[in-house]
């Protein structure tokens, strides 16, 4: 099997790909996935990017904040993603601090997603403060998805999770953050929560693909946490997610239908239980047959 073919009619999606599909104007899809089920699905239905973001911390793990995940627990959900995804490129998120002490750890760190699970790219959030991580990741040949704007990982030092580049000088800040990773190689990056005119500056001036997520439309692609779209969280919906659906209600429903079956003797029904093959039911019933006699 080659690198650009998955072994049926679907090309395989690479960073080439994405690059391609800015030249030619097609917009690019990207949702995170987590587990080789939800993986599954987000491949076959065509998505072009998987992302097994840190926002795992909180949608699966129940955490508050990104902030507590581990590069293990990311390795241990990128790898059960990998065995799902045949057409997807597959991007991993470098979780908060494994690329904050120094370059050298963040290629560690980030070369552990590549080699132990799979991944074919990783994500940092972060602009010109993190060039070197970025430039030295790309060197050690491994693909870098960057990430600016609304940063989840920098939610303290944002005091919040607020919109981005509202002021002209945070305007500023973005677009050289936007273009010092562009130059750096990164092959496309994140614009989260930030005005729709800043997103539309910066996807205008940068070669590589911006993909937004609560950065309007005018982004080169748009990425959502499947659980959002799901409608498969516990808290209100930030003002750009679209629920496609409301996976809390029909789980539930699923859930309370099992309870009251089982409560009132309903299931399992004879349909749904294993039966003895005809001759051995025979010879068991001969057997109680002989008991009940001898008892008598
Ligand atoms: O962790 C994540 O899910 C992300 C996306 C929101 C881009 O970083």
């Amino acid at each position: 099997m080659s690198i650009t073919s998955i072994g049926d009619s679907r090309p395989k999606i690479t960073t080439a790909t994405l690059a391609a599909r800015k030249s030619n104007g097609q917009l690019i899809t990207c949702l995170t996935a987590y587990d080789y089920a939800t993986a599954r699905l987000v491949d076959e239905a065509g998505i072009d990017v998987i992302l097994v973001g840190d926002s795992l911390a909180q949608v699966v793990l129940g955490y508050d904040s990104t902030l507590p995940v581990t590069v293990d627990e990311m390795l241990h959900h990128t790898r059960a993603a990998r065995r799902a995804v045949k057409r997807a490129l597959l991007v991993a998120d470098m979780p908060y601090g494994s690329y904050h002490v120094s370059p050298e750890d963040a290629v560690r760190n980030a070369s552990r997603f590549l080699k132990e699970a799979g991944a074919e790219a990783v994500k940092l959030e972060g602009g010109e403060k993190r060039i070197d991580d970025v430039r030295r990741l790309i060197d050690a040949e491994i693909p870098v998805m960057g990430h600016i704007g609304l940063t989840p990982q920098s939610v303290h030092a944002m005091g919040g999770y607020k919109v981005q580049g509202k002021t002209l000088n945070a305007v500023e800040q973005l677009m050289r953050d936007a273009v010092a990773l562009d130059h750096a190689g990164a092959f496309s990056i994140v614009l989260e929560g930030i005005p729709r005119e800043v997103a539309a500056m910066i996807t205008e001036e940068v070669s590589v693909p911006t993909i937004g997520i609560g950065a309007g439309p005018d982004c080169d692609g748009q990425v959502l946490v499947i659980h959002d779209l799901l409608g498969m969280t516990f808290h209100p919906a930030a003002k750009f997610v679209r629920r496609y659906a409301d996976a809390c209600a029909v789980v539930s429903q699923a859930i309370e239908s099992f309870k009251q079956d089982v409560l009132e003797g309903n299931y399992p029904s004879d349909s749904e239980s294993y039966h003895l093959p005809k001759d051995t039911a025979a010879a068991l019933d001969t057997i109680q047959e002989r008991k009940r006699a001898m008892s008598k």
